[in-house]
């Protein structure tokens, strides 16, 4: 076996999916026509012909478009079984998944509504192959903090059924601290934080999403790299970053895989590891990012054994659960 099939075929965890992100045209398609709407695309090919992104802003104008195919709880839960079938293909075992209530409540599907569809989709993948799965709600940065923390107040009564808290969509202009307070009341309630920093945004804003927000991963964070002080405060605290390769050379973070940062991230010691982001939009789920990555660095075996192993040790599961991963 090479390398690369030993990393495809290893055991890993996914901690940087959006689910909503994960709505292949095809499935789009599909529930346009089960919902009675009109996609202001003709076809798969032609939507898929627009994922032609500039930047991040570029991506979700049509990441919030596509949303809108979903309504019932039918709906969710098809998307939630779709992306973890998928996943499981790259033997991803354990996925701690991204949702986006705002962009759903805003439309009049209720907060339940997304939550009961997304949990029946991953109810089912856990009955047929042992799926393990946490659920993430993110709050929407372009949004105000009062607006997140009305979602909170509608979160609060499935409380039990939410494993963390995010912080993700535009990020320049919105930084960690125009969340400071909603993401200390998450914090209260005895929830895992986490946030989007510095993808597009400046180091300044991984160091508010520390200090300001105290997240326990930093999503993203791969603009790190221009600050060494910042660099070294990441190894030393060991703070995980999920990287997201493909959506970074999707998105223009950089032009192309091999200015990628995640050697240089892993050469200084921090403990990122890497995921799909929104696999439907950029070319692919999680062994698409390791190929796309084989092809760009030649990743060794150890090195790949340390991607997979930061990536298990920074979920959210618990320590014995954890324990018995490693
Ligand atoms: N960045 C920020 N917000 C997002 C992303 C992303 O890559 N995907 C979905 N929402
Ligand atoms: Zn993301």
């Amino acid at each position: 076996m090479t390398p690369l099939q030993r990393a495809l075929s290893a055991p890993k965890a996914e901690l940087h999916i959006h689910i909503e992100g994960s709505l292949e045209p095809e499935l789009a398609f599909a529930l346009a026509a089960r919902n009675g709407i009109q996609l202001p695309y003709d076809s798969v090919d032609a939507l898929r012909a627009a994922y032609d992104f500039s930047d991040l802003q570029s991506f979700l104008d049509l990441y919030y478009a596509c949303a809108d195919v979903l309504r019932s709880e039918a709906d969710f839960a098809d998307l939630m079984y779709a992306y973890l079938l998928r996943a499981r293909e790259d033997n991803v075992i354990h996925a701690e998944i991204f949702f986006d209530p705002q962009t759903h409540t805003a439309r009049g599907i209720a907060f339940e509504t997304v939550l009961r569809g997304l949990e029946a989709g991953a109810e089912r993948a856990r009955a047929e192959w042992g799926m393990s799965t946490r659920l993430i709600l993110c709050f929407l940065r372009h949004l105000s903090e009062a607006e997140a923390e009305a979602t909170l107040e509608e979160a609060l009564p499935f409380i039990d059924r939410i494993h963390g808290f995010g912080l993700d969509s535009s990020e320049k202009g919105h930084p960690p601290s125009k969340f400071e307070r909603v993401f200390a009341r998450c914090r209260a309630l005895g929830k895992p934080v986490v946030a989007h920093a510095g993808e597009e945004g400046p180091p300044a804003y991984v160091y508010e999403a520390l200090d300001l927000l105290k997240v326990d991963r930093i999503d993203h964070g791969v603009r790190a790299s221009e600050d060494p002080a910042l660099m070294a405060r990441l190894a030393r605290e060991q703070v995980p970053l999920t990287v997201c390769p493909l959506s970074n050379v999707r998105l223009c973070v950089f032009p192309e895989m091999r200015q990628h940062t995640l050697p240089a991230l892993l050469g200084q010691g921090l403990a990122a590891m890497i995921n799909s982001d929104d696999p439907a939009y950029f070319g692919g789920y999680l062994g698409n990012n390791i190929r796309a990555l084989q092809t760009a660095f030649d990743f060794d075996d150890a090195t790949w054994k340390t991607l997979f192993a930061n990536s298990l040790k920074a979920s959210f599961v618990d320590d014995a659960t954890r324990t018995a991963w490693l």
